[in-house]
């Protein structure tokens, strides 16, 4: 007997648009061309955004090193983090030797907690790193006034969350500097990608600089004025990344649906939480999630198995990330905590259909109340 139909938990929707750029890129994007979609990729996200510069990036996580390196993070500093993501947010923060303070989230978005961002601010705090996560939006109007009253810097790690909306503005346009990814299980992707966007002038030259390896040609061809990395994205990713640019809206929209399947059959189940927008947001539901409300992490691990039995993919919440060896776990963050035993990430790849969200929504009630 064949294994039955995969159902993954993430993937792009590739439409003639995507082969005919990247065949654009293969054929023509060297010589003079060899950075036409690199730029072009930058505008689309830019007008995207309505936001002023774009650097693309090799991936988000060297995006967001070089948003921290930008403000000048280093030994000392500390940055308040969200203790719920993939590390590479966190990680960020350590490559500069500034330190990581972990916070706890809120349990209706899994976004950082600005009443906790407040409490754990001390007179080292330079910066605040949050995360909009799985692609809802964190409470910018909190984040930023805190951020105010205390000339804190303020990143954005807005890697899942391109198309999603805070009060009529898009994710990434709050922050000094936000970043984005176009990682393979993102909604628009480029296998690995991403970039950083700001409206500083200032902050774009130093990102600029620092992204290509310091390189002025200042006092010869090929000088370099600061210690820089190799951070740009290949042309031939941007060309890939920026056909699923021009197709976000369509994308956002193909995710919204998928999320209102798993809506219409789990709204009323008994012990299943739905992580929803805020009525004033628009999330991009990347990757729509739940809470289970009476199960310990072995049951949550239990039903995840289940799935796999039947070639369903489904993701575990994040573990803290305060609690890896090289960070240190400063302050109590029980809701992450919970999540990380307890919440799941659903399927939510692009080529699902309504028959696919309908059996793993039945196999997900019949396992919440075996
Ligand atoms: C919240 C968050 N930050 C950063 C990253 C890193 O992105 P990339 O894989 O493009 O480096 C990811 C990717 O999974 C992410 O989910």
């Amino acid at each position: 007997m064949s294994a039955r139909k995969k159902i993954p938990f993430a993937g792009p929707s590739i439409s003639q648009k995507e082969i005919d750029y990247v065949v654009d890129g293969v054929k023509n994007g060297f010589y003079e061309n060899y950075d036409q979609h690199t730029r072009r990729l930058e505008k689309a996200v830019c007008d995207y955004l309505g936001v002023k510069h774009g650097i693309a990036t090799h991936c988000c996580t060297v995006a967001l090193h070089l948003a921290c390196e930008t403000l000048g993070l280093t030994q000392g500093d500390e940055v308040i983090c969200t203790d719920f993501s993939w590390v590479a947010t966190a990680y960020s923060i350590d490559y500069t030797g500034a330190t990581p303070v972990f916070v706890d989230i809120d349990p209706d978005s899994w976004c950082i907690n600005p009443e906790a961002v407040r409490k754990a601010i001390t007179p080292k705090t330079k910066a605040i790193m949050l995360v909009h996560t799985f692609g809802n939006p964190a409470e910018m109007d909190e984040i930023l006034s805190i951020a105010k009253e205390y000339n804190l810097k303020v990143i954005e790690d807005a890697a899942p969350s391109l198309g999603a909306e805070y009060k009529n503005n898009k994710t990434g346009t709050f922050g000094d500097i936000a970043c984005f990814s176009f990682q393979g299980a993102k909604i628009a992707v480029s296998g690995e990608g991403g970039i950083l966007v700001t409206n500083n002038d200032a902050l774009f030259e130093r990102a600029s600089l620092l992204a290509s390896m310091g390189r002025t040609d200042s006092q010869a061809v090929f000088w370099s004025d600061m210690l820089g990395y190799q951070y740009t994205i290949a042309n031939l990713t941007a060309a890939l990344a920026l056909a699923q640019v021009e197709r976000i809206e369509e994308l956002v929209k193909m995710k919204r649906q998928i999320f209102s399947w798993y809506e219409e059959r789990l709204k009323d189940v008994p012990g299943i939480k739905i992580i929803r927008e805020k009525p004033y947001s628009r999330s991009n539901y990347c990757y729509p999630s739940i809470f289970l409300e009476n199960k310990s992490r072995m049951e949550r691990d239990e039903i995840l198995k289940k799935f796999r039995e039947e070639n369903i993919h489904a993701r575990p919440g994040f573990p803290q990330m305060s609690l890896f060896p090289v960070h240190q776990h400063r302050f109590p963050t029980p809701v992450t905590q919970r999540v990380s035993e307890s919440g799941i990430s659903l399927p939510a790849a692009a080529i699902l259909t309504e028959e696919d969200v309908d059996f793993v929504s039945k196999l997900l009630i019949e396992q919440v109340h075996a």
